[in-house]
Order: structure tokens, then sequence, then C-alpha cells
């Protein structure tokens, strides 16, 4: 069982898990899994266990996302900035994402879900043998629609937008494309994320409190969630307390709008009643 598991939850996390589902549920959440190298040193382990402990807290996570109703994930896997870590640890992450990527496509969990994985990023910055795992992972899975898991692999926002803009002028150049037809729908459609919805919810993790060049194209109008614990130590608890927060921010929106509806129909009825009087003195 990789990647969804599917052991029971306690009655009291599934009790609140309903309570939950009783109010709006953000369909995507986008997670900066922070904080691995620091459980490490915490718990005096080596620091790819710290990683290894991340990828389970992954899996875990996964699966509460899944009982609650949200549909789509996107995790910050590898960013690009993280290949100027060192030799050991990069080698340790690529070889995380090899064996898990291999495990997936052995394993048939995940199809029987139909969750599609998707995988973003600069793929060509990736080992041959990574990029044609990637490869088969994203294929085998096309079709599947219950669920989708983003994993921004060899990303940044920046790299992304870079990389729209050089698609956009190469079709401005070759004329298939007009200087007009550039707008923010086609800017959206040219970024890796061009077949997911923009994330309700960001979460990052481990108390720092920066986006460190994730979906920032993509977050513009999400709900934001800075948890204290680092990323292993993540619990369903933190993520409810963030659908918790997202549900608030709704209900404000909500009455918001009320308001702002009340405000329309109250001047209304007064212009209405302008309209009447005039018409009464004619
Ligand atoms: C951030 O913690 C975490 C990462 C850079 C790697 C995240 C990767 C995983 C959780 C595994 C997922 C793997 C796959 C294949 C999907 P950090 O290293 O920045 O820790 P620190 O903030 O304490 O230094
Ligand atoms: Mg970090």
């Amino acid at each position: 069982m990789f990647w969804i598991l599917q052991w029971g939850l306690q009655i009291i996390e599934k009790f609140c898990i309903n309570v939950i589902k009783c109010g709006p549920v953000p369909k995507h959440v986008a997670f900066i899994m922070d904080g691995n190298r620091r459980f490490a040193v915490k718990n005096k382990m080596q620091l790819s266990e710290g990683h290894f402990r991340g990828f389970d807290k992954l899996v875990e996570t996964l699966q509460w996302c899944l009982e609650l109703g949200i549909t789509e994930v996107t995790v910050y896997a590898f960013s690009i900035e993280n290949f100027k870590r060192s030799e050991e640890e990069v080698g340790t992450l690529m070889r995380l994402a090899t064996e898990q990527l291999q495990k997936l496509l052995s394993n048939e969990v995940i199809m029987a879900e139909g969750v599609r994985i998707r995988i973003i990023g600069n793929l060509l910055l990736l080992s041959e043998e990574l990029q044609k795992l990637c490869a088969q992972v994203v294929l085998k899975t096309k079709d599947n629609d219950k669920a989708f898991v983003n994993v921004a692999f060899a990303y940044t926002s920046r790299d992304e937008i870079a990389n729209a803009a050089r698609i956009i002028v190469e079709g401005v150049k070759s004329g298939e494309i007009k200087n007009e037809d550039v707008d923010e729908d086609l800017i959206g459609n040219c970024l890796y994320t061009k077949n997911g919805a923009d994330p309700d919810v960001i979460v990052r993790t481990s108390g720092e409190v920066r986006f460190s060049d994730f979906l920032l194209w993509q977050i513009s109008n999400s709900q934001i969630c800075f948890i204290q614990v680092l990323w292993p130590e993540f619990c369903i608890w933190d993520l409810l307390v963030c659908v918790f927060r997202y549900q608030r921010c709704c209900n404000e929106l909500k009455k918001r709008g009320n308001k702002r509806k009340n405000k329309n129909e109250r001047i209304q009825t007064f212009l209405d009643r302008l309209e009447q009087q005039r018409l009464k003195q004619l």
C-alpha cells in the first residue's frame, strides 16, 4: 500500500471529519512540507530519516484529504533551489522519489481510488531515469478523475512563469497566436499547473512565514495557513484547523456578500420610491 493508506481513522477523528464536512470544504489544498531536517535534528536522527518521515506524513495527509473530500492536493516536494543542498541530501531525495514512483507504478490502489498524479516542474533538470518514471506515472494515471495529486518537483514559480513566457513568445513569433491573445487565461494555460484548479488553501508547516517561490501565480486568492509544527509532526488536527479557518473565511465573505446585497436592495427600494414619488408629482 503506497501513497494511499487504508488504515482506519479513530472514531473521534472520523466524528470530527464528519462535523467539519457539514461546512464548505476546500476542493484544493497546497502544502509546503517544511521542517523535515529540523525534525531529524530535534529527534537525533539522520537528516535522511527526516525526509523519509516527511514522505510518510505526505501519504497520511493524502488519506486525510480524501476522507475530508479535498479532491486536489499539490505538494512542494523538491524546489529548484533544493539542488543547492549537499550532494548527499539531493541524492537522498532523488532516491526517495525514484523508489516511491517505482512503487507507485506497480501498485493498483491509486488506480482503484481513481487518483490522477501530475508532476509539475522543470523535469529536464532531473536524471533521465527519473524523467522516465515521472512520465510513466503521469501516463498511467492520466484518465483517473476522482482525485488529483500534483507533485511539484524541480519546481519554482519563477521558473514556471519564465517558461510560460517563453512558450507564449514562441507562439506569437510563429504567428500561431497574436499579441492581443495574451491575457491572464492564456498565461494560466501555459503554466505547469494548467490542468488543475487554483488552490483554495495553502498550508506551510514549521513556522516559516514565506512562500518560497511556490505557486505564486495560482495562490492570489487562496487562504493562507502557517502552522507551527514541523512537517513530520503535522497531524489530522492541524489539517482540521486549516479547514476550519477556511470555513470561517468563507462565512465572513458570505456575510460581506449579504451585507452588500442588503445595501443594494436598500438603495434600489429607495430609488424605486423616489421614482414613484416623481411619477405621482407629474
Ligand atoms: C522541507 O524540509 C522538505 C523538503 C525539501 C523535501 C520534501 C520532501 C518530502 C516530504 C518527501 C516527498 C517526496 C516525494 C517523492 C513526493 P527541509 O528539508 O527544508 O527541512 P528544514 O526546513 O527543517 O531545514
Ligand atoms: Mg526548510
